[in-house]
C-alpha cells in the first residue's frame, strides 16, 4: 500500500507523489477528505489520478492513499432498481446523508448490507462447482437473481446455506474451507468471460417497425442513434427500455440539459413495464450523471453500467444497455485528457477515443455463459449521440459508426415535420439483415426480405422522383410513378411512422408488421395491374381502401389487417375499367 502527497490539481486530475508500489486502474482516497479516485497514468513514482468528486478545496500536501484494489463494483442481489452514480454510488442514500448536492468523501455501499434475501440452494454437500455454476437463486422482484460461482474459483461444496441471508452471510462453504457469499466484485475496466461467443442470428425485438423491419438489431449487438437537439434519442431510448425483449435494462443517463436528468430520475421510476404491468424499474438498474456531477464519474459510469450488463448476462439473461448520450461521456473523457495534457487529436478529444470506444462495444455480444449447465445470454448496447449542431461529421459520432452494427440516424427536418420516431430511412442501416434473415424466415414469413427490401427499393426510388417533381412539377411523372409516391407516402405515414404514447401502437407486434408492410405492396400491385386495364389512379384513390390501410395502426387484430388484401382485391376490381 503507497501513502504519497497531492503533487498538482487540476480540476478532477491530481498528481500525487511518492507513489511507487501502486497500480493502474487502483482505488485511492484523496486528500483529508478521503475523495475516491482512480489512478489513470503511473509515472516512475508519480501517479495521476482522476477524481470522482469535486476537488475544490483540496490542497497540495495532503496525502493520497491507495486501496490496492482496481475500481469495481458490487454484484449480487439489490442491483434492480436502484439508481447509481459512475461508481455505483447509491443516489437515493447519497442524498439523503447530503442533501441535493453530494458532499465529498461519502462512500455507500453499492449493495444494501442489512438487506435480507431468501437463498433457495442449488448445489448439494459433495457437489463439483466451478466458475458460473448457480449455487442457489434469491426471487428479485420477478426476475430469478441466479447467484453464480465467481469466474476464478471452483471446488466441492461443503455447506450451503438455505434460507433468509444478507450479502455479506457466507451461503457456501467450499472443501477447502473457501467462503462465498452473494456478492461479487468485479473490476469495471475488466470484461467478465464467458464460454464463447455466438453469431448474433436472434434479432432483438423492439415492436417499432422502423427498427425491426427496416433495420434490425440483434440480441448481443451494437446500436447507435445519433441525433441533433429534440430529434428522440431519450424517447427512442425509453420506448427501447420498454419493449426490447430483454429481461433486464441498464439504463446510464447523462443529463445533456440542466434538469434532464432529474427529470428523467423522476420518470423513469413510474414507467410501466407493459408486458408485467409492473414498475419497469424493477428489471432495470440506473446509472445517472446529473450535470452538478463531477466528469470523472460520468467517464466511469458507462464501464459500470457494462460490468452490471455482463453479470446479469452471466446468469443466462438477455439484457439492453441503453446510454444517452455517449457524447457526454466523450466529452469527459477529452477534460479529463486535456488536464493530463495530452496531445489532443480531432476537436479535442484525445487519440484514444477510438479505441476506448470500440473497446466499450466490444463487451456488448451473445454468448455462452460460464457454468456446467448450458445457458446463453447477451448484453446489447444501444448508444446515442448528442452531435452538436447535429452535425454527423464529428469525431464520436464518426468513430461510433465505425463500430455500431446498426445505425439509426435522427433527423432534425423529419421532427420538425413531427415524423416519429425521426429515423432517416435513406442515412439509416443495419449490417445484420443477412443474419438475422433465416430467423425472419422460420419465425415470420418466407418473404420477409423480399418485402424489406422492395420496401427500401420504393423509398429510395421516392427521393428520385421527389427530384424531378421539384423540377418539373408532378404532372410530368408518368401514371405509374405517381402510383409510387402515392405508395410511399402511405409507407411513410401509416408504417414508419409510430407513436410512441399511442396506447395501441407504441408496440407493434412482427406478425403485424409483416402484413402492414404486405398490405401496402399488395396495394401497389394492384393499382398497377389496374392501371393496365385503364384504370385511373383517381378512380381507386376515391375507393375507400386508402383511409382503410392509414387505419391498419389502430387494428389489434393481425386477421384483420390480413383481410384487407381481399378488400383490396374486391374494391379494385369492381372498377370497370377501360380495356
Ligand atoms: N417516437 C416518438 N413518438 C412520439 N413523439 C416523439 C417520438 N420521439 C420523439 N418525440 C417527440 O420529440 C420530443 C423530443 O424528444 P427527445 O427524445 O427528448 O429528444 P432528444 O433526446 O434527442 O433531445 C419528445 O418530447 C416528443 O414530443
Ligand atoms: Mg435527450
Amino acid at each position: 500500500m503507497a501513502e504519497g502527497l497531492v503533487a498538482r490539481i487540476s480540476g478532477p486530475v491530481v498528481v500525487a507523489r511518492n507513489m511507487k508500489g501502486s497500480r493502474m486502474y487502483d482505488v485511492v482516497l484523496v486528500g483529508d477528505e478521503e475523495l475516491n479516485g482512480e489512478i489513470i497514468r503511473l509515472d516512475g513514482d508519480e501517479a495521476v489520478v482522476q477524481v470522482y468528486e469535486n476537488t475544490e478545496g483540496l490542497k497540495v500536501g495532503e496525502k493520497v492513499t491507495t486501496t490496492d484494489v482496481p475500481l469495481s463494483v458490487e454484484l449480487g442481489p439489490g442491483l434492480l432498481s436502484s439508481i447509481y452514480d459512475g461508481i455505483q454510488r447509491p443516489l437515493p442514500a447519497l442524498t439523503e446523508m447530503s442533501g441535493s448536492f453530494i458532499s465529498r468523501g461519502i462512500t455507500v455501499p453499492g449493495l444494501d448490507r442489512s438487506r435480507k434475501w431468501d437463498f433457495s440452494p442449488a448445489v448439494r454437500k459433495g457437489d463439483s462447482v466451478g466458475p458460473g455454476d448457480i449455487l442457489g437463486t434469491v426471487q428479485e422482484y420477478h426476475i430469478e437473481h441466479r447467484i453464480m460461482v465467481p469466474p476464478t474459483v471452483s471446488g466441492v461444496v461443503q455447506h450451503i446455506h438455505e434460507g433468509p441471508c444478507t450479502v455479506e452471510d457466507t451461503v457456501c462453504v467450499l472443501e477447502d474451507g473457501t467462503e462465498l457469499t452473494m456478492m461479487q466484485r468485479w473490476p469495471v475496466r475488466k470484461n467478465r468471460p464467458y464460454t464463447r461467443k455466438l453469431d448474433p442470428t436472434v434479432p432483438l425485438l423492439t415492436g417499432q417497425r422502423v427498427f425491426d423491419s427496416m433495420f434490425p438489431l440483434v440480441k448481443g449487438g451494437t446500436a447507435m442513434i445519433p441525433g441533433g437537439f429534440g430529434t428522440g434519442k431519450t424517447v427512442s431510448e425509453q420506448t427501447l427500455a420498454k419493449w426490447a425483449d430483454t429481461q433486464i435494462v441498464v439504463y446510464i443517463g447523462c443529463g445533456e440539459r440542466g434538469n434532464e436528468m432529474t427529470d428523467v430520475l423522476t420518470e423513469f421510476p413510474e414507467l410501466v413495464d407493459p408486458r408485467t404491468g409492473k414498475p419497469l424499474i424493477h428489471r432495470t438498474v440506473m446509472i445517472a450523471n446529473t450535470s452538478n456531477m463531477p466528469v470523472a464519474a460520468r467517464e466511469a459510469s458507462i464501464y459500470t453500467g457494462i460490468t452490471i450488463g455482463e453479470y446479469f448476462r452471466d446468469m443466462g439473461y438477455d439484457v439492453s444497455l441503453m446510454a444517452d448520450s455517449t457524447s457526454r461521456w466523450g466529452e469527459a473523457l477529452r477534460e479529463v485528457s486535456g488536464r493530463l495534457e495530452e496531445m489532443p487529436g480531432e476537436e479535442g478529444y484525445p487519440a484514444y477515443l477510438a479505441a476506448r470506444l470500440a473497446a466499450f462495444y466490444e463487451r456488448a455480444g451473445r454468448v455462452v455463459c460460464m457454468g456446467s449447465e448450458e445457458r446463453t445470454g447477451s448484453v446489447t448496447i444501444v448508444g446515442a449521440v448528442s452531435p452538436p449542431g447535429g452535425d454527423f461529421s464529428e469525431p464520436i459520432t464518426q468513430n461510433t459508426l465505425r463500430i455500431a452494427g446498426t445505425f439509426w440516424a435522427l433527423d432534425t427536418s423529419l421532427a420538425n415535420r413531427r415524423h416519429f420516431p425521426a429515423i432517416n430511412w435513406i442515412k439509416s442501416y443495419s449490417l445484420y439483415l443477412d443474419m438475422v434473415h433465416e430467423w425472419f424466415v422460420e419465425n415470420v414469413a418466407e418473404d420477409w426480405k423480399d418485402l424489406r427490401d422492395r420496401n427500401m427499393y420504393l423509398l429510395q426510388k421516392e427521393v428520385e422522383l421527389q427530384e424531378i417533381v421539384q423540377l418539373v412539377g408532378p404532372d410530368a411523372l408518368p401514371e405509374h410513378e405517381k402510383a409510387i409516391l402515392e405508395i410511399t407516402r402511405m409507407i411513410r405515414e401509416d408504417f414508419l411512422q409510430q407513436s410512441a404514447y399511442d396506447p395501441v401502437d407504441s408496440f407493434c407486434s412482427l406478425q403485424k408488421q409483416y402484413w402492414m408492410l404486405k398490405v401496402i405492396l399488395f396495394f401497389h400491385d394492384a393499382i398497377i395491374d389496374a392501371m393496365e386495364r385503364g384504370v385511373s389512379m383517381k378512380q381507386i384513390l376515391d375507393l375507400p381502401l386508402k383511409t382503410r390501410i392509414a387505419r391498419m395502426k389502430e387494428i389489434e387484430e393481425v386477421s384483420e389487417i390480413k383481410g384487407i388484401i381481399e378488400e383490396i382485391n374486391t374494391g379494385i376490381k369492381g372498377i370497370g375499367g377501360g380495356g
